[in-house]
């Protein structure tokens, strides 16, 4: 099989410069999977449909099941109708979509299906389609090194040189690892091959267009990129909180909990360009580097320092809106007596000049109110000595607050005077919505994500030892706890803000939580 086609790349605006996107097949391992139907096909179709694919490109899925071309296109239209944002698949697009679809079954550990797919994309003739390969791991960690050994054997993944005419990257799914030696041993095998540029780990967090505008919004404007520092700010809260209780990912959580599931990656890399110093320019590397640096100056916790700093908990049975919920514990594949954390709380310091004594509290947790994601910036207050003797007059701190979702934006409060004779003063805000300054369409992280990974962008994508790093953070709180048992300050009623020790946990400095507020 053979195809006559015009090559066309494409511009895109990516994080500080215009890339060119290559002419390409990305190829999914794990086609047939949730991840496939739910993200992956979803983002590839919308860039399609605006216009953002080269022409040509192709996309190959590959998975144990046996499926026709035919019968892949036909599983992921109806799963495109059900989960895309639009919830609408416009019919002649699809048509044109679909034909650059294909399918090839086998077994990761069959060496002959490699061959299989090897042949399969010399059949699509283009030397840029047969060798711009974007490997897509939609599959579990287990599976990356017997995947990716087996691609290189057949001779689809070759080392890059500087100035090769192509390209091939390996794009991977985080868990990356489930401790730092085992993050360590899964990125041996991932560049046993290959150089570390060539493989993408995703933290689909950084996808998300509020998380991009943390660096821009910061490193922009100066008013606030002033006031980022020790003498100015007082405390920084970091809460990604999920209204969803664990569901059917029962087993799955039983082996991660809150900390390897969201502390150690999603909170670590927003507190990373929430507080990292200014990069010496938006190249990817330079970010990486500044991440990095970031992650490397937090202060190592000790064991006794975790009792003192880290707050975990886990829900027991609640109601959230009304709806009653089940506890933890008697979720399905969750074991009856499990000491599995479905929040934690951490208060971190950053020890370098920049924010030497400021704290850092970061929590997250399951069965919560809402699910949200923001970052607080509390700054120091005024000398009050203008208003202290004047009771009317209760101050608040001046906050920054960046929601990351929902609700997407950044407000400001400060103090107004009420209206009238006396000296009143009022906590008011100023709003920047993202929907009402910019319009409704904000792209989905993986449409983001996967076309920087094409262009071969690695801003957005983490590298090794930012891993590594925030893994020494988790594995730190992990050993910190032992094999103690939850105690009965570490359990939360599902649709509370969490455990009451993780009230203590501010309180001890005189700070208090300031829960996401839904949106209006
Ligand atoms: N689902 C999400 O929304 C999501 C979000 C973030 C991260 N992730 C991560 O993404 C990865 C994939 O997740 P998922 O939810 O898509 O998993 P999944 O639904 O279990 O899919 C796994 C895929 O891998 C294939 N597979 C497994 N073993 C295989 C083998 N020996 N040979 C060939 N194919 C094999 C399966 O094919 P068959 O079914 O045909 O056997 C299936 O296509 C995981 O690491 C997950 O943690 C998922």
């Amino acid at each position: 099989m053979s195809f006559q086609v015009t090559t066309e790349s494409v511009n895109v605006p990516l994080i500080g410069e215009r890339r060119r996107v290559d002419p390409c097949t990305i190829v999914i391992f794990g086609a047939s999977g949730d991840l496939t139907a739910r993200k992956l096909i979803p983002a590839l179709y919308h860039l399609f449909e605006s216009g953002q694919l080269p022409t040509p490109f192709r996309v190959v899925g590959f998975a144990r099941r046996e499926k026709s071309h035919d019968s892949w296109r036909e599983e992921l239209r109806a799963a495109l109708e059900q989960l895309s944002r639009t919830k609408s698949v416009d019919a002649a697009v699809w048509q044109r979509f679909a034909g650059n679809l294909f399918y090839c079954s086998g077994d990761f550990n069959d060496s002959a299906a490699y061959g299989r797919l090897k042949l399969l994309l010399e059949g699509f003739g283009d030397e840029s389609l047969k060798q711009n390969l974007l490997l897509y791991l939609a599959t579990g960690p287990s599976q990356f090194a017997v995947v990716a050994e087996n691609v290189f054997q057949v001779g689809l993944l070759h080392k890059w040189e500087d100035g090769a005419d192509h390209w091939q990257r390996l794009v991977v799914e985080k868990p990356f690892g489930r401790d730092l030696q085992s993050a360590r041993l899964l990125n041996n095998d991932l560049t046993r091959h290959i150089r570390e540029r060539q493989v993408l780990r995703i933290d689909h967090y950084l996808g998300k267009e509020t998380v991009q505008n943390i660096l821009m919004f910061r490193f922009s404007n100066a008013i606030f990129e002033r006031l980022w520092q020790r003498e100015t700010i007082d405390n920084v809260q970091i809460t990604v909180s999920e209204k969803l209780g664990v569901g059917s990912r029962g087993g799955y959580y039983e082996e991660a909990g809150a900390l390897r599931d969201m502390l150690q990656n999603h909170l670590l890399q927003v507190l990373s360009l929430v507080a990292m110093e200014p990069p010496v320019s938006l190249e990817a590397e330079a970010i990486r580097n500044e991440k990095v640096k970031l992650l490397q100056s937090i202060r190592p916790l000790r064991p006794e320092d975790v009792a003192r700093q880290v707050v975990r908990g886990q829900y027991f049975a609640g109601a959230i809106g009304g709806e009653p919920r089940i506890g933890y514990r008697q979720e399905i594949k969750v074991r009856p007596d499990s000491n599995v954390e479905t929040y934690v709380a951490v208060n971190l310091f950053v020890d370098n000049w920049r924010w030497s004594g400021v704290p850092f509290y970061l929590r997250t947790g399951k069965s919560l109110p809402l699910s949200a994601s923001e970052v607080r910036i509390e700054f120091r207050p005024t000398p009050h000595v203008l208003f202290a003797a004047r009771e009317e007059a209760s101050m608040m701190p001046n906050v920054l607050t960046l929601r990351v979702q929902p609700n997407e934006g950044i407000s400001l409060a400060f103090n107004g005077k009420v209206p009238g004779t006396n000296s009143a003063l009022r906590q008011v805000q100023m709003q920047f919505n993202y929907t009402s300054e910019f319009g409704a369409y904000t792209p989905e992280a993986y449409e983001r994500l996967l076309l920087e990974a094409m262009a071969g962008n690695a801003t957005l994508f983490i590298r090794r030892d930012e891993v590594e790093s925030a893994w020494k953070i988790a594995d730190a709180i992990r050993e910190g706890w032992g094999a103690k048992p939850l105690t009965n300050r570490e359990f939360y009623s599902a649709g509370s803000w969490g455990p009451v020790a993780a009230e203590d946990l501010l309180a001890r400095s005189g700070h208090a939580w300031h829960d996401p507020q839904p949106s209006v």
